[in-house]
């Protein structure tokens, strides 16, 4: 399989009163359809690398390649052009833009990079019956419960076919229950081919359902391990879970 992702060499020194080494020299290749767990201490550089993937910060050295893109190369305006059209992020905290709907929410994107308006609605609807929250489309963010608002957030960041899914602690705000629910619906995602890229703190998590684990310590990677993937229950099954869960 060809690497969707390559760090080489990388490194990030924040400049502050005490310059600060959050990744030191990292070297790895990611293939396309892995999901892969980013784990490690607080302040381990966990954030930081999913953000040199993600093009939201430049590294100070080395090169970041994502589906052929060499991102740290890429001018601002070009870096947000990437980010929308082939990346989804998906955060802790959601981040949903409380003023629209949840379907406008996951909209956006799709209009940001000139879908037109039908064929965007269109795929955000799907998007929504397939994450379990169709009868949520009007409603607004402030009414829904923090499981419910990270499937938004999931939508929202699939609605553009993404080469890859990153997510930065995405079960870190929900409880146990709901964060398993999340899950097992990344579980499915990453099934039907989609690449994901997940930093969490919780050990069951990565072991349960990723194929990979990187541990980084003080900005190094000191593990790297290949997992035996869990067999995976069908679409079917997970459909049947999904629609007797509503109310996360
Ligand atoms: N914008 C910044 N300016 C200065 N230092 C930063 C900045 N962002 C991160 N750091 C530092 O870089 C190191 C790695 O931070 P990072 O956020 O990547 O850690 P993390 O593994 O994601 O931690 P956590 O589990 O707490 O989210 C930390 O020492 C942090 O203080
Ligand atoms: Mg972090």
């Amino acid at each position: 399989m060809s690497d969707l992702i390559e760090l080489s060499n990388v490194s990030k020194i924040y400049d502050g009163e005490a310059s600060q080494t959050a990744l030191a020299k990292v070297s790895l290749s990611i293939a396309a359809g892995q999901f892969v767990a980013v784990m490690g201490p607080s302040g381990s550089g966990k954030s930081t690398l999913l953000n040199m993937i993600a093009g939201l910060d430049k590294p100070t050295q080395g090169d970041v390649l994502v589906d052929s893109v060499r991102v740290n190369r890429l001018s601002e305006a070009a870096l947000a052009r990437y980010r929308r059209a082939r990346l989804g992020f998906v955060f802790q905290f959601f981040n949903l833009l409380n003023q629209l709907t949840v379907l406008e929410n996951v909209m956006l994107p799709a209009q940001l990079v000139g879908s037109r308006s039908q064929v965007a609605r269109a795929r955000a609807r799907q998007l929504l019956d397939q994450l379990g929250i169709a009868d949520k489309a009007s409603a607004y963010p402030a009414r829904l419960s923090g499981g419910q608002r990270q499937r938004v957030a999931i939508a929202r960041a699939l609605i553009n076919q993404p080469v890859v899914l990153l997510a930065d602690e995405p079960t870190g705000a929900l409880d146990s229950h709901s964060g398993d629910s999340v899950m097992d619906l990344l579980a499915e995602i990453h099934r039907q081919g989609q690449t994901v890229v997940m930093v969490t703190h919780d050990a069951r998590l990565a072991s349960t359902y990723s194929s990979r684990v990187i541990s980084l310590r003080d900005g190094r990677v000191v593990d790297d391990a290949a997992l035996e993937t869990r067999p995976i229950q069908a679409p079917s099954d997970l459909l049947h879970i999904r629609t007797g869960e509503i109310d996360l």
